[in-house]
């Protein structure tokens, strides 16, 4: 089930040694595209070009061991995104930003994690029972990311840090949901409204006009899924489209799988064709914590042209690749 790469240690330095360049002229992992030279070295990229290219649909993730396992530690786990040294961090985040745009356009949003690139993705305290990254004790559901905007991440890039005790994300693909005809005929209709999580600072999203989305779409040869329960509020009593709503739900549950990430590793996820969650687990606040970076990556594909109409509550874009000054510490 599991789509898993190993990678072997020559490319593993070549990629310290690229970051770490970048990172000893100042840069940092939110300002290195913006150097239009910034770039991961040819030859390293031709050695890695097997396993840096998305997923396919059908399969929805691929896993990259040990990627970024040759960085020093970046420290104790923050207890809170905004306190993450990102001096500290720099090698990793540049390493990370440049092997996201080997997959497309890098962008942040402007009311998340203050506009950041590279976020940071560690439990809080005040935040264990909430349905967003900084929970812990509370199980985090299926969602797509940022299910509530039209120009949402195509693929997503998470990277281990630190995991101490081993506590997986999970995965589920709409291909592996088994939908019969009929269910699928429903879930072609923009009947759900999804608002922005709890991570956007906005709170005036509720307020706005509810935009009818669809929850699936015919894409080249499979499904696009675009799935966030938590956030979504079901705009029609049609009691068919609800009860295969919920049969959605459990096929997911269902057909859903682990993902066991070690210090290094990288999963990219195809955020049209898999949904993620995470189990629940208690946060230990001494630094050890679960440690993930998260980068959102647009390489643009096929999704239901009506989402070009929706209003995607106002949240812009932050491009990683220009518009901003080059940031220097
Ligand atoms: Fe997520």
């Amino acid at each position: 089930m599991l789509d898993s790469h190993d990678v072997d240690v020559e490319s593993r330095r070549a990629l310290v040694t690229a970051a770490e360049e970048l990172a000893a002229d100042g840069l940092l992992g939110d300002s290195v595209l913006a150097d239009p030279a910034a770039r991961l070295p040819e030859p390293l990229a031709e050695r890695l070009a097997d396993v840096l290219r998305p997923p396919a649909p059908g399969v929805g993730h691929r896993v990259v061991r040990g990627l970024f396992a040759g960085f020093t530690d970046p420290g104790p786990t923050p207890l809170h995104w905004r306190e993450t040294d990102r001096e500290r961090c720099a090698a990793l985040d540049i390493a990370l930003v440049l092997v996201a745009a080997r997959f497309g356009r890098v962008f942040g949003w402007t009311d998340q994690q203050d506009g950041r690139i590279v976020h940071n993705i560690v439990p809080s305290p005040g935040c264990e029972a909430m349905q967003i990254g900084s929970s812990s004790t509370t199980e985090l559901a299926w969602h797509t990311e940022d299910a509530f905007h039209p120009d949402r991440a195509d693929l997503l890039l998470l990277v281990c840090v630190r995991n101490p005790d081993g506590i997986g994300s999970r995965l589920s693909t709409v291909s592996s949901a088994g939908l019969d005809e009929r269910d699928i005929r429903h879930l072609l209709r923009p009947e759900v409204a999804i608002l922005p999580d709890d991570s956007y600072e906005d709170d005036t999203a509720a307020a706005r006009e509810p935009v009818g989305m669809a929850t699936l779409w015919e894409r080249e040869g499979s499904l696009g899924l675009r799935y966030d329960p938590s956030y979504s509020r079901l705009l029609t009593d049609d009691e068919e489209f609800r009860d295969a709503y919920g049969r959605l739900g459990r096929a997911l549950e269902a057909g859903s799988f682990g993902v066991p990430l070690a210090p290094g590793d990288l999963v990219v996820i195809d955020n049209d064709a898999a949904v993620h969650g995470r189990t629940a687990f208690r946060p230990r606040y001494d630094g050890t914590d679960r440690w993930l970076k998260r980068i959102l990556v647009r390489s643009p594909r096929q999704r239901p042209a009506r989402e070009s109409l929706e209003h995607g509550y106002g949240q812009r874009q932050v491009d990683a690749h220009g518009g901003r000054p080059v940031l220097r510490v």
